[in-house]
């Protein structure tokens, strides 16, 4: 037998009914707040998730899947969809239009990372990116706008922000980081020798405990920062309090890809039922854009795990509604396919979801089935009923049954509901 790749899900037929409703969510709150959906491949050119995610991110060292094709160009699944909506704006001119111009997605991202909890090789995202504001207003409301995705589903996660700093107060900060950690090199993980010169903020969220233990007590972004970018994050935090979101003020949250700056966030899962993994997170990035080549061009943006999300809402108990039922099955002990098969449609083209006895089941057999599929209504069809031109229609949830005359069938429905 050949089995699932590692890392990946099969969405079987009695869970997709879970996926609609995330993108029915999606596409509800990006109306809300003027989103329009971009769709982008699902590979690009390796270059640009190496100039765009950063040689410094695990995600382009060690989790790509990267290949070359029959042209013999490098490409890469893509891991991320920041990148691919960066690369987009640029090459298709998207700079031309009225800012902001507010985009969402939902895209599956590819990283090889070892499978545990809460961690796939494949996994989806709902993302927004909002192109040209620097304003507080848009930081928050690009918050607001993960929040009430979140809530959609019945969970709040905990919001961790921080902000760390513009490329100005961040180079004096990872000078200071860098002095810090010097000294305690040797003892600290190699992973984290790499990030000492690659990406020094990295090992502030190392979870290694020798690391996290050196480092509880380096220097604070927060006393580098430019007046700019902490008169910035005081302003967040103020709308944040003002609008009565709750948040944790995190100095060590440096999220793990290159292209941050200033303010950066995350949902964490306080009850930590997925291990140490956030739920989702996103920030700032007013760099990325100039760096593959287009204008320079603020952007905030997230990304939420939907299978995260899924995986956190069953640990809670929590169960997403499904509106996928069947409407009306037709149970019937008599051989007339063409009688049953006009029904059947009849009552499509009035908008009723319809099953009827496919598999050729005993009249007991397909009372049990209808009653598996939680119908709530049963027609049944035998010979006395096609000779009395009536149907028998069976209320499944009162226990009613009423003869209803075949030409008033319309009628009855359209006073049942
Ligand atoms: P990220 O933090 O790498 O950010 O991923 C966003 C979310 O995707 C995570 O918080 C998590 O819920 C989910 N996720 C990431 N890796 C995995 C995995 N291996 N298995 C399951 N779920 C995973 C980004 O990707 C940024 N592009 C987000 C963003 C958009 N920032 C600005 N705009």
């Amino acid at each position: 037998m050949i089995n699932i790749p590692k890392g990946t899900k099969d969405v079987l037929p009695f869970d997709t009914y879970k996926w609609k409703r995330i993108t029915k969510v999606a596409y509800e709150i990006a109306h809300k707040y003027n989103l329009k959906e971009i769709k982008t491949p699902t590979f690009e050119h390796t270059e640009l998730f190496r100039r765009g995610v950063g040689e410094g991110s695990d995600i382009v060292n060690k989790e790509m899947y990267t290949f070359l094709d029959k042209g013999g160009r490098s490409l890469t699944l893509k891991p991320e969809g920041t990148a691919s909506v960066a690369r987009s704006f640029i090459e298709n001119g998207l700079f031309n239009e009225v800012m902001p111009l507010k985009m969402w997605y939902i895209t599956p991202c590819f990283r090889y990372e070892r499978p545990q909890a809460g961690r796939l090789r494949e996994h989806h995202q709902f993302a927004v990116e909002v192109y040209g504001p620097n304003s507080v207003m848009s930081d928050v409301e690009t918050i607001l706008i993960a929040y009430e995705f979140y809530r959609a589903f019945g969970i709040e996660p905990t919001l961790h922000i921080n902000n760390i700093g513009c490329e100005h107060c961040r180079k004096d900060y990872i000078e200071k980081l860098r002095e810090y950690a010097k000294p305690h090199l040797q003892e600290m993980c190699e992973d984290c020798r790499v990030r000492y010169e690659k990406n020094p903020l990295r090992m502030l969220d190392c979870k290694v405990d020798v690391c996290k233990d050196i480092l509880k007590d380096a220097p604070l972004i927060s006393d580098t920062l430019c007046d700019n970018c902490k008169n910035h994050f005081e302003q967040v935090k103020a709308l944040l309090d003002v609008l009565k979101v709750n948040y944790v003020a995190d100095p060590m949250l440096v999220r793990g890809i290159d292209y941050y700056t200033n303010i950066v966030f995350e949902f964490v899962d306080d009850d930590k039922l997925l291990g140490q993994n956030a739920l989702g997170g996103g920030g700032r990035y007013n760099n990325l854009v100039e760096e593959l080549g287009g204008k320079p061009t603020p952007v905030i943006g997230f990304g939420i795990g939907l299978e995260r999300l899924l995986a956190y809402m069953e640990k809670k108990n929590i169960e997403m509604p499904n509106d996928e039922r069947v409407d009306v099955y037709i149970a019937s002990n008599t051989t007339n396919d063409s009688y049953i098969m006009y029904l059947a449609q009849k009552l499509r083209n009035m908008g009723f979801t319809v099953e009827s006895d496919l598999m050729l089941r005993s009249l007991k057999a397909q009372f049990k089935y209808a009653d598996k599929l939680d119908v709530k209504y049963v027609i049944i069809v035998g010979e006395d009923e096609i000779f009395h031109n009536e149907l028998s229609i069976k209320n499944m949830e009162t226990g009613e049954q009423l003869k209803v005359p075949y030409d008033k069938l319309e009628e009855f429905f359209s006073n049942a509901e």
